[in-house]
């Protein structure tokens, strides 16, 4: 591990996840299934047809499965990970070149904003606003789902399937305080095991009616 002083964050994770676009999309296969369940959870929350973004969307390999019966958005800034979601999607999700920190929707908009195993790459400074974007996007009621990061790292570089990849975060009890800070309630909550042993905290939070 080293440190990210004078590198952009932003482009280590752009160009990372460019570089190992097919390789990542094998990697995510044992780890569908907690996706999977955690979006099932979710769906029954979504008025049906509203508008739906995934930040950090990647080949959306879960998340795909709300086009059937949404309008989904996928924000990536990875055009590598765009082009997978394109075809994940028949072309039917519309996608986005855009660093998440920079998105932006008109505020009550959205019936659900979903984020999987992206924001441990959001600096972690830039977090908390971020949480306080999505809950003014949501319409009453919407919902937020998302995994984060698992322990306290203020930036540090890895190497992520042979390409170096930026991650930052708090612990996982911190960061879901965060999500309730923004005015959002946290419904479900837990630190989720995956086959290969890595864990990550999940949120299932809602704006109040
Ligand atoms: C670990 S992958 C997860 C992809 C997908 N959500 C999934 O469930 O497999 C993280 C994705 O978030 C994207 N990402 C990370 N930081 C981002 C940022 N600041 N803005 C936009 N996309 C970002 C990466 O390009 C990558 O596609």
């Amino acid at each position: 591990m080293r440190s990210v002083a004078g590198s952009d964050p932003r482009e280590i994770v752009r160009r990372g996840y460019d570089q190992v676009a097919e390789p990542y999309l094998e990697f995510t296969g044992p780890h569908i299934p907690t996706r999977l369940r955690w979006l099932r959870r979710a769906v029954p929350l979504i008025r049906p047809g509203s508008p739906v973004v995934d930040l950090g969307c990647g080949a959306m390999p879960a998340t795909r499965e709300l086009v059937e019966d949404h309008t989904l958005m996928g924000v990536d800034l990875s055009i590598e990970q765009l082009r997978m979601a394109r075809r994940a999607t028949g072309g039917r999700a519309a996608l986005v070149l855009a660093d998440i920190t920079d998105f932006a929707v008109r505020p009550g908009s959205l019936g659900a904003v979903v984020s999987m195993w992206a924001l441990l790459h959001v600096p972690r400074d830039a977090q908390r606003a971020l949480f306080a974007s999505v809950a003014r996007w949501l319409e009453p009621s919407g919902v937020f789902l998302c995994s984060l990061g698992l322990t306290d790292d203020p930036g540090s570089v890895e190497d992520f399937l042979g390409s170096p990849m930026f991650f930052s975060h708090f612990d996982g009890a911190s960061t879901t305080a965060m999500v309730g800070d923004a005015g959002l309630v946290v419904e479900e909550a837990d630190e989720v095991e995956e086959p290969d042993g890595t864990r990550a905290p999940w949120v299932l939070a809602r704006r109040p009616a």
